[in-house]
């Protein structure tokens, strides 16, 4: 199996140890024979890759020589949480998006602005997924998750995952290890009955609703307007669309003190507690897609013989134009990375999780 197949950047080269999973008992199996050992001397080479959707993933070109565990359950459990309000437990393989046009099927809110992304359920509490004024942990109420040291099954409520701008106790705990602890079995979402959305907090998706912000609109007219906003962008998979063969953002948004020297015209946005929605006065977080365009970078540019090119609808998306290596991918991360910070002074980090390979 070659894991280019399975990554949204379809690059990754051969994992000869791959197995797939289809149930939560499946994937408690596998956790329970591959236990993650604290010591491993070597912590710069993942002990074992998990894959989810493969939107998030940017895998050396050698590929995977350990074991890769491919996450396939599936399966939602929906009951009822007191006034106006369901719980939705959902196997960590199920797709992020079939998932999110479900809880509209159903009556339930919460999950609209996330309309449209790539992946599956379980990661996404791993990076709070976020988007168009939306953080996944807003509407996590918990998450079952499997500990590879202890070898014990743990429910973390939202309040003890650390939730950040794009960042976990998960995330955390695997940068320590330089290895996944914490495997996600499933996600258990609080979300309430109704049809209009929360109120809407992102200028860009305002626009394009043709409301103020903090008006409230149908939630699916919420979900119509982000696919086509993320499908303006290349943000939606379209396997004839080279703009689409991405990781989405590969750069965060930078988070800086907030009195830190900026171009009077760089965007500034608040810092908010996903959990609380309390501000953080002492950062700010500035747009990595504006940095990278007046950095001189603009949409489509590439080096070399232009096999990886950022996306021509978005400057913030590395993407693969057909035959792109990871090689190629990681020249052109570094050549926009060094750019920024040769202008700007300022060091962008990857979204995606690098598995072999660095910047
Ligand atoms: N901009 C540019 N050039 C571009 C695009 C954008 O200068 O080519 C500037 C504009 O000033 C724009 C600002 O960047 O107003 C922000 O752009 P956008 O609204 O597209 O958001 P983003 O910061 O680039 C973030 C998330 C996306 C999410 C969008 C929408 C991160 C790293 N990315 O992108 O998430 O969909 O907001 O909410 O936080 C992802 O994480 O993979 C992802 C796609």
């Amino acid at each position: 199996m070659n894991l280019a197949d399975l990554t949204t950047f379809r690059v990754g080269g051969p994992a000869p140890h791959l197995m797939t999973v289809r149930s939560r008992s499946e994937l408690v199996d596998c956790c329970s024979r591959h236990r993650l050992q604290p010591d491993r001397p070597d912590r710069s080479v993942p002990d074992v890759l998990f894959v989810g959707g493969g939107s998030n993933l940017l895998i050396a070109d050698e590929g995977f020589t350990g074991p890769a565990c491919v996450i396939r359950s599936t399966g939602i459990d929906e009951r009822p949480a007191g006034t106006g309000q369901r719980l939705l437990t959902v196997e960590a393989g199920e797709n992020w998006d079939a998932f999110v046009a479900s809880t509209l099927r159903r009556g339930l809110t919460g999950l609209e602005a996330l309309s449209g992304i790539p992946g599956s359920v379980g990661a996404t509490p791993i990076q709070n997924v976020g988007a168009y004024g939306a953080e996944v942990a807003e509407s996590i109420d918990s998450v079952l998750a499997f500990d590879r040291i202890t070898g014990e099954q743990l429910r973390f409520g939202a309040q003890d995952l650390g939730f950040g701008y794009r960042t976990s106790m998960f995330k955390r705990t695997a940068a320590e290890h330089g290895a996944v602890r914490f495997v996600v079995l499933a996600v258990t979402f609080r979300l309430p009955e109704a049809t209009m959305s929360a109120p809407v907090r992102y200028s860009q998706l305002a626009r394009a609703l043709g409301v103020e912000i903090g008006a409230r609109v149908s939630a699916c007219e919420v979900r119509e307007a982000v696919l086509a906003l993320r499908a303006s962008k290349g943000m939606v998979l379209d396997d004839a669309d080279h703009d689409t063969w991405s990781a989405g953002s590969f750069f965060t948004n930078p988070i800086l003190p907030a009195d830190a020297v900026l171009p009077e015209d760089a965007p500034r946005y608040p810092v908010t507690d996903p959990l609380t929605g309390a501000q953080d006065p002492a950062v700010v977080k500035t747009s990595a897609a504006w940095l990278i365009d007046h950095a001189g970078f603009a949409k489509g540019f590439g080096i070399g013989d232009r096999r990886a090119t950022l996306s021509t609808k978005h400057t913030l998306a590395l993407t693969n134009r057909g035959d792109a290596s990871t090689a190629d991918l990681l020249e052109l991360a570094r050549r926009i990375r060094d750019g920024v910070e040769g202008i700007f002074g300022i060091r962008l980090e990857p979204e995606p999780n690098l598995v072999g390979c660095r910047l």
